[in-house]
């Protein structure tokens, strides 16, 4: 079962993450001399980056060995207001010394599948020289971290409902079309994400309350679900959720 942990509420939430982020990059930089993260999208994760980037956390991480990578991203450019490269740079990346060549955004703005191939390419160009990275899962490249959000429709990433993503294994980056949202999607898929040593699910807010219930207690169908389809396959999977999320459980 993977470990869940409620907080009060959203701020509560972001605190514990951002504590938790800290605390991993503090430990994997000791041990490897670098710490590579993926982030996740949406608006969930806005205030743990904001605390993140603050006084009471920025000073206690080596920004300077930290590598940010992103787990789905929407295909818009840059600047977009929907783009989460823009809010992660916004409310973190802004405001901390992460080296620019270590900042490893999707190029959302051309051609959405060759966005996928040039992302993967990026990636296996990033892990092929990280010597460092001894936990390899099946040929997947294994980051220290990856979060993740959920939507309400049991979204991941952007692993919707009823799309082949969630049952690719063979490519690291998927580029697909989500009819609902009437946009094209970036997406790490599954194999990369199950590879992470840590995941840490960000859960925030009563209207995911029923989803979580059937993710976390309800039977496995990912096609519907596709967050049920996160299971490491040796890294650690956390969910930290608001009460108000968690009311189900
Ligand atoms: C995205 C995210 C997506 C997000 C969920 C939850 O690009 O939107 O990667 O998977 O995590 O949709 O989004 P909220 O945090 O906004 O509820």
């Amino acid at each position: 079962m993977p470990e869940v942990q409620v907080y009060s509420d959203p701020g509560a939430l972001a605190r514990a993450a951002a504590e938790r982020f800290v605390v991993l990059a503090k430990d994997i930089i000791a041990a490897r001399g670098r710490f590579v993260v993926a982030l996740a999208g949406g608006s969930t994760p806005r205030a743990m980056y904001t605390l993140l980037a603050s006084e009471a956390f920025a000073g206690r991480v080596d920004w300077e060995c930290v590598h940010i990578f992103w787990g789905d991203e929407r295909c818009v450019p840059p600047i977009h207001p929907n783009s989460n490269y823009r809010m992660a740079h916004e409310a973190l990346l802004a405001q901390v010394p992460v080296p620019e060549g270590n900042i490893h955004r999707m190029y959302a703005e051309i051609e959405p599948s060759r966005a996928a191939v040039e992302y993967e390419r990026s990636l296996r160009a990033f892990f092929a020289l990280d010597n460092a990275n001894q936990f390899e899962t099946g040929g997947f490249p294994s980051f220290d971290l990856i979060l993740l959000g959920m939507g309400d429709d049991g979204h991941t990433a952007s692993l919707f409902p009823g799309t082949a993503a969630i049952h690719e294994r063979e490519r690291w980056v998927v580029a697909h079309y989500i009819e609902k949202l009437e946009a094209w999607r970036l997406t790490l898929t599954p194999p990369v994400l199950n590879a992470a040593a840590n995941i840490i699910f960000l859960v925030s807010g009563g209207g995911k309350a029923e989803r979580l219930q059937q993710v976390l207690r309800g039977p496995y169908q990912p096609d519907t679900l596709p967050a049920q389809i996160i299971k490491p396959v040796g890294g650690h999977l956390s969910w930290l959720v608001d009460r108000a999320a968690a009311e189900l459980l």
